[in-house]
């Protein structure tokens, strides 16, 4: 996975130090470490994968099995904004095959939701994000947009393409 020496950015370095001395004294912490590295870096790059093995002393293999296994991972960057379109029951019986299907469209990304070519948006499937009255629901950068039809939805997205937010 890994050949070259880690290179990871100095602010990244920073970051991830920060997070290993919080969780590094707890045993079983790779999943915390992972996600809150996740969380500060937006996703998981090998380098990052090879300084946490490394200060952690888990194999680099260890750490990859960890990232690969649970969806939550991210291994690719994500877009500046995120767009998670809840697929929950509630929404999905409220139009989110619709939703979906629209926004991905519009962003030009695959059906199942992905990062659009210029980093601006990255759309993903989420199951209930705990707003359902408000179905169907799409939160984009942790703002919950509700009651979407599919025109709704691209507007909303319309509004982050030119600056707005929704
Ligand atoms: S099912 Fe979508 S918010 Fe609960």
């Amino acid at each position: 996975m890994l050949d070259s020496p880690i290179t990871l950015e100095k602010k990244d370095k920073v970051v991830l130090d920060k997070i290993l001395r919080t969780y590094k004294k707890e045993r079983g912490a790779l999943i915390p470490i992972l996600q809150k590295a996740q969380e500060e870096l937006g996703y998981l790059s090998p380098d990052t994968l090879a300084y946490i093995a490394s200060q952690t002393n888990r194999t680099l293999a260890q750490v990859y099995s960890v990232a690969t296994f649970y969806a939550q991972f991210r291994l690719e960057p994500i877009g500046k904004h995120l767009v998670r379109v809840c697929h929950g029951t509630a929404c999905h019986v409220g139009g989110a095959e619709d939703i979906q299907a629209c926004v991905c469209e519009h962003l030009e990304v695959g059906d199942e939701g992905g990062t659009t070519k210029d980093l601006q948006f990255t759309v993903e499937k989420v199951v209930c994000v705990g707003a359902c009255s408000l179905a169907p629901v799409m939160i984009v950068d942790g703002v919950a947009h509700g009651r979407l039809t599919p025109d709704k939805a691209r507007n909303v997205i319309r509004k982050y393409q030119q600056g707005k937010k929704g």
